[in-house]
């Protein structure tokens, strides 16, 4: 089993992404097998396919490896590193760039929201950016890959790229491909957290409103104050879940408080069902700060020590080095492409 997820170090990690993703990442290492290995990286080359400000992300990119310790990734179990010191995802998405399709690329929605109404204006970068996503998780061999609902669709383009390459190039010596196909992990009762402004966009750090989102390292005033402005109608709970229908604000919360509480959606109604927004509220602002203190405190503990960061990321990016040579390596090799 080799576990393998990134997560841009953009902007603060908020509540959609630990709910979708990094709660999973620190399940899986804890659960992890004998033998089997986890690697996660801050996706450092994704983020400049936006346009960004290098010293932001300079100090986004320790910030980020300082949230996901406070949440549990242990650098001592896991491989915490990020892209830029490990020159083997550029290096093999140049190799898989002969491999995937314009047409697959020319699918891929999170292109289309990103670049919106300025395609022409768009990053190559953020065009070919699934296919770096693809070299991310097919140079470890990934069989698992812990995301939210919105990174499925270039998941599935990583598994295509591996079957195409596997298919076009195996040797006589490699009959099963170079590339494992890649499982995605995806939470179902996180899959998609949405923003606390408006039930039908998703929370997201892009959000120009801070408003929209809960972050990690937000106080129990900020959260209390951010959830009691949550957006949402004027009628009480339901009782059931069909109830919900036609109501995404309040269908969200929900969702957020059953994922904190880890008990069904339905169980929060038989508990709430009935009851207006005043009463739920203050009561999810609860469930939220006793979950995100702990994790506030120890993410300020670490941000203050930077030297100790670098060193952490140093480390894991030496080790996922050595292990994404060998894949490389056979990737130039099935291609015919000499290297002395
Ligand atoms: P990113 O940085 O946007 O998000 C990191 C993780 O958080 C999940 N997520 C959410 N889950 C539920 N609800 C939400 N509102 C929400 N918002 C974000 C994302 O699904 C993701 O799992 N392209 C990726 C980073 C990446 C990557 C990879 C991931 C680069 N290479 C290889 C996996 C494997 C991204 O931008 O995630």
């Amino acid at each position: 089993m080799r576990v393998v997820s990134g997560i841009q170090p953009t902007g603060n990690l908020h509540l959609g992404n630990y709910l979708g993703a990094i709660r999973n990442w620190v399940r899986m290492q804890d659960d992890m097998p004998e033998g089997g290995q986890c690697l996660f990286f801050l996706a450092d080359l994704h983020a400049i396919s936006m346009p960004h400000d290098p010293a932001a992300l300079r100090n986004g990119t320790r910030e980020m490896a300082a949230a996901l310790v406070a949440c549990g990734i242990d650098p001592a179990r896991s491989i915490l590193f990020n892209q830029a010191q490990v020159p083997q995802h550029a290096e093999l998405q140049w190799l898989l760039t002969g491999t995937a399709r314009m047409g697959w690329l020319n699918r891929m929605t999170q292109f289309k929201d990103k670049s919106g109404k300025n395609r022409e204006g768009a990053s190559v970068a953020l065009f070919t950016y699934p296919v770096l996503q693809a070299a991310d998780v097919l140079l470890y061999q990934a069989t698992h890959v812990p995301v939210g609902e919105d990174q499925k669709q270039h998941l599935e383009l990583a598994r295509d790229i591996a079957q195409k390459f596997n298919n076009d190039f195996a040797g006589e010596s490699d009959e099963s491909g170079v590339f494992t196909l890649p499982e995605p992990i995806v939470p179902p009762e996180a899959a998609r957290i949405m923003s606390l402004r408006d039930g039908n966009a998703k929370m997201s750090k892009s959000d120009p409103s801070e408003m929209a989102r809960i972050d990690l390292t937000d106080d129990a005033d900020t959260i209390t104050r951010k959830v009691r402005k949550a957006r949402t109608d004027a009628e009480p709970l339901p009782s059931e879940m069909a109830g919900l229908d036609e109501r995404a604000e309040a269908r969200n919360l929900v969702t957020i408080y059953a994922a904190l509480a880890a008990c069904e959606p339905a169980e929060v109604l038989r508990q709430y069902g009935g009851q207006g927004f005043g009463t739920f509220k203050p009561a999810l602002a609860e469930v939220m700060v006793d979950h995100l203190a702990p994790i506030n405190a120890r993410f300020r503990q670490l941000t203050g020590d930077g030297e100790a960061l670098d060193a952490i990321l140093a480390r894991g990016a030496a080790r996922a080095r050595e292990l994404a040579q060998p894949t490389l390596a056979r990737t130039y090799a099935a291609l015919g492409l000499m290297r002395g």
